[in-house]
């Protein structure tokens, strides 16, 4: 069966990976993102899968672009077997620390990374009941792990992920009675924009291990906080 997924923030860095993982295993993909005029590889992609590939206009804190793209998915499909909030943000220093991050600052980043995906997921929800083995991935990180957490600063991405990690959880025991699995998964240390050039992973390798995490979920595994290579972080 084709898989038709739904990924968030698929412009460039690990969506844009995600997002050609899937193109090669022939999947049906709604690629998110939030400038589309600008997406040159994501349009090229499109172009050249046509049957396969459609963008998707998405800022994921504006909730009217939200219900626009769950209804834009619909004119294609009428199911969604895998939604991967993908999209997020984690601006430098500034931004992070105990002495400088602002409530503003902290209030953006919890939207981005933690509000967005929630209500992206229940804008879904018709479509991924009627999809084959839906999933949800958060993608989260380590750095949401608050058992994990001996190191201090990157509060708000920290804290964005934390909470993202908790919806996970939430969500995993609300939609257990149509059969939706919801996990947190951590993409590694990955060179994008986000992770920098000294990161472990490429984004191809990175998208390889989500794509092959994702294919082994079931609902047995619903409410789990996996890493890019299966195994299972600690909450
Ligand atoms: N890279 C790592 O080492 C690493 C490690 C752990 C977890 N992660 C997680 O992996 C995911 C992808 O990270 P990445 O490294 O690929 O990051 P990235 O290179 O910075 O890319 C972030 C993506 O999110 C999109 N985005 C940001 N704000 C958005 C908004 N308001 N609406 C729609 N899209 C938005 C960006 O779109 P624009 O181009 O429009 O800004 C871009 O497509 C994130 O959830 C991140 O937290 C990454």
């Amino acid at each position: 069966m084709t898989e038709r997924v739904f990924i968030t923030g698929s412009n460039r860095g690990i969506g844009l990976a995600v997002v050609k993982e899937y193109v090669k295993a022939n999947a049906r993909v709604f690629a998110g993102c939030r400038k589309p005029d600008t997406a040159t590889e994501l349009q090229a992609l499109a172009a050249a899968h046509p049957a396969q590939v459609t963008l998707v206009p998405l800022d994921v804190t504006d909730s009217n672009a939200i219900q626009a793209a769950a209804a834009t998915i619909k004119e294609h499909t009428d199911a969604l077997d895998i939604l991967i909030n993908n999209a997020a943000i984690n601006p430098p220093g500034r931004f992070q620390t105990l002495e400088t991050l602002t409530a503003e600052g902290f209030l953006f980043m919890l939207h981005v990374n933690t509000v967005a995906p929630f209500i992206v997921a229940q804008q879904c929800l018709d479509l991924l009941s009627k999809g084959s083995n839906p999933r949800i991935i958060n993608i989260s990180s380590d750095m949401g792990s608050v058992s994990m957490r001996y190191y201090g600063g990157d509060h708000g991405y920290g804290t964005s992920k934390a909470a993202l990690n908790m919806l996970t959880r939430g969500m995993a025991h609300d939609l257990k009675s149509r059969n939706i699995t919801v996990v947190s998964l951590d993409p590694g240390w990955v060179q994008t924009d986000m992770g920098g050039s000294d990161a472990d992973l490429t984004p191809a390798e990175a998208a390889q291990g989500i794509h092959k995490v994702v294919a082994s979920l079931t609902s047995k595994d619903s409410s789990t906080y996996r890493r890019w290579n299966g195994d299972t972080l600690p909450w």
